[in-house]
């Protein structure tokens, strides 16, 4: 079997890259271990931004979140007893955020894929990748596919980075000493906007996906399990959490779904070897406080395409061979943010007080400063 590109992983990364390539008439095969069902269900990100959007809009597979996702145009910073709007309509006119679920994208990148025959395989057993600098292939349950480029679009415990010989990608990264407890609950938003929260207790952020489903992070423990914190629990140190302002009253109702995610950061570089090119978390992930992991994925593979679309009309590769220096200058914006956000909102077992009170008068600034505001609003709503 033969295509043009073969794209290991069916999230965002790689649905999205299959099918830009597809709308400039260039061949792939999209490879996945899990399930349509399971990678469709995967609770993940939520915040797109304008750049996202767009990019889904003009491939034609942005109808749906049109219509369904929910523009905002301001997140609440919650903290000290009292709630501080950064308002993004005032310091970066014209650009907002859509809140719309990853799971929602991949179903309308998979049903748009398969409308136009796409080859999108679930279940494909023991992927590897090999040849990668001349004449690469795929193997996968038995079978073989010959491509005259790999991407590796295979998330952060994929196949395709450890497949390149040791010594030539360079690590940076940081683990965090906490994780976020994320749950989805049958329950109307107690707020119209994201409200990001610190306390003396740790973080939590109150988002949504729907004007009748919400979503909540609350920090915990590195080590903590599923199985300590029952629904009461959950539920219980939210409103300690969000119940900081007076007036607030934080609805509850069924939670259909719980994970925990560890918080870590992580860039490789330079982000391709030989024909093999990686895109999204296979290449970089980035602690979710500042919400760009899912819009970073999408940036490189706008960048990839452009790339790919230029190799494969008259074999130019001068934008291939640039593709990682090209994608690490948002990597690394989105890296910095990302750790500011983090470290501005979350409870660092080793902070003395004095840290902390470090870390509340940052806060004061950052709310109290259009300067300061607007550094976080445009990054927020994701640099041009
Ligand atoms: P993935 O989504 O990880 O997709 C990789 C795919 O490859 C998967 O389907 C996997 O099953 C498949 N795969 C893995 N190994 C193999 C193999 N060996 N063979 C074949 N297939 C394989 N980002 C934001 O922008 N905004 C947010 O608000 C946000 N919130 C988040 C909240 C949480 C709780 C988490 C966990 C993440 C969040 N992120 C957010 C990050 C975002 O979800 C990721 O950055 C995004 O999923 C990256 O997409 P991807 O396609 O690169 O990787
Ligand atoms: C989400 O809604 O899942 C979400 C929102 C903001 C973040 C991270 C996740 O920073």
């Amino acid at each position: 079997m033969r295509t043009q590109v073969g794209i290991i992983g069916a999230g965002p990364a790689g649905l999205l890259l299959s099918h830009l390539l597809h709308l400039r008439g260039i061949s792939s095969v999209v490879l996945e271990k899990r399930s349509r069902e399971y990678v469709e269900r995967r609770v993940r990100a939520g915040v797109l931004e304008q750049g996202t959007v767009d990019t889904l809009v003009e491939a034609g597979v942005g109808e749906r979140m049109s219509r369904e996702g929910l523009p905002h145009h301001g997140i609440e910073l919650r903290y000290g007893g009292a709630g501080h709007r950064i308002p993004f309509e005032k310091l970066v006119p014209g650009r907002a955020i859509t809140v719309y679920g990853q799971q929602e994208v991949v179903k309308d990148l998979i049903a748009a894929r398969l409308a136009a025959g796409g080859d999108v395989r679930f279940e494909v057993e023991d992927v590897a990748v090999h040849s990668l600098e001349s004449e690469p292939y795929v193997t996968f349950g038995g079978e073989r596919l010959d491509c005259d480029v790999i991407a590796g679009c295979d998330g952060f415990h994929g196949v395709s980075r450890p497949s390149v010989p040791e010594g030539v990608l360079s690590v940076f990264e940081r683990e965090y000493p906490f994780a976020w407890l994320g749950i989805l609950a049958r329950v109307a938003p107690s707020s119209e906007e994201l409200i990001y929260a610190r306390t003396e207790r740790g973080f939590a952020l109150h988002s949504m996906r729907s004007p009748t489903v919400s979503r909540f992070y609350l920090q915990v423990p590195a080590d903590a399990r599923l199985e300590d914190w029952p629904d009461e629990r959950i539920w219980a140190e939210l409103k300690e959490r969000l119940e900081t302002v007076p007036g607030f009253e934080l609805a509850t109702g069924e939670i259909t779904e719980r994970g925990i995610t560890p918080m870590r950061a992580f860039v490789t570089e330079p982000m391709q070897y030989g024909h093999l090119y990686l895109a999204g978390d296979a290449a970089h992930i980035v602690p979710p406080t500042g919400a760009k992991g899912l819009n970073l994925a999408v940036a490189d593979v706008r960048v990839l395409t452009e790339a790919l679309a230029a190799y494969f009309r008259d074999g130019s590769a001068e934008l291939l061979d640039g593709y990682s220096e090209a994608c690490l200058k948002r990597v690394w914006r989105a890296q910095h943010f990302s750790w500011w956000m983090t470290t501005l909102l979350h409870t660092f077992e080793e902070d003395d007080p004095y840290a902390r009170r470090l870390q509340l008068s940052y806060l004061d600034y950052v709310t109290s400063s259009e300067a300061a505001a607007t550094t976080l609003a445009e990054n927020y709503v994701g640099l041009p």
